[in-house]
């Protein structure tokens, strides 16, 4: 079954506490957006906060690092409790490194792609990562629309890790909703990321719900 990863970048940042409590029992994993104002220009928060809601939440910690020199900063996001850590592959350090420090720390490595970034980018890093992450809007803002154009990559993506590396998780992030998420998911989704869909709904476990019925 497609797993679900609510971004709480939609969510209320007065009182995170509860809004994780919204998702918790339903979500598979929480997704949680770091900006750094260089390589997006919004800045959302870093370690401090991860770690600060670390003990208050069982899900695994999907952590989408949008930051143009992720090496410097990976371990303080490992120490803080991600579970997964996803770099870019428009970033500007050295990817294999950092795959590898994130990988060495016993914790999962993504690499994330977006709209406008060909695929060949990250075919030579494949067999590395565990997780490819396919931006369906160009990041920076939840709750914007989904670009269709992005489908055609997404079932290149699944042939590719079909290929060599058939274990890996294929994430789609961005614009996601019953819609969307259904093309997601015959494209080869095996996470949707929803921020908007999710944390604006008035019952997001129903609203996950809805997106985990739509791969049955
Ligand atoms: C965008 C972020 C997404 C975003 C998803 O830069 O990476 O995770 O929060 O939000 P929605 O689902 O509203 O597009
Ligand atoms: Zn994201």
């Amino acid at each position: 079954m497609i797993k679900i990863s609510p971004s709480l970048l939609s969510a209320d940042f007065s009182c995170l506490t509860d809004e994780i409590k919204r998702i918790e029992h339903t979500a598979d994993m929480l997704h949680l957006d770091v900006m750094d104002g260089h390589f997006v220009n919004n800045i959302t928060f870093g370690p401090v906060v991860v770690s600060a809601i670390r003990n208050k939440s069982k899900l695994l910690f999907d952590v989408h690092l949008m930051i143009t020199n992720p090496s410097q900063i990976i371990l303080e996001f490992i120490k803080a409790g991600a579970d997964i850590i996803t770099i870019h592959a428009e970033c500007q350090d050295e990817l294999l490194p950092c795959i590898q420090m994130i990988k060495d720390a016993g914790i999962k490595a993504g690499i994330s792609i977006n709209p406008p970034t060909p695929l060949d980018l990250v075919v030579p890093l494949i067999r590395e990562i565990d997780l490819l992450l396919i931006m369906s809007v160009n990041p920076g803002w939840s709750g914007q629309g989904f670009i269709p154009e992005i489908l055609p990559k997404i079932r290149e993506a699944k042939r590719l890790l079909n290929m060599d590396n058939p274990a890996a998780e294929l994430e789609v992030d961005g614009g996601i909703n019953a819609i969307t998420g259904k093309q997601a998911i015959e494209a080869g989704a095996t996470i949707l990321v929803a921020g908007s869909f999710v944390f604006n709904s008035p019952d997001p476990d129903k609203a996950i719900g809805d997106l985990k019925r739509l791969s049955s």
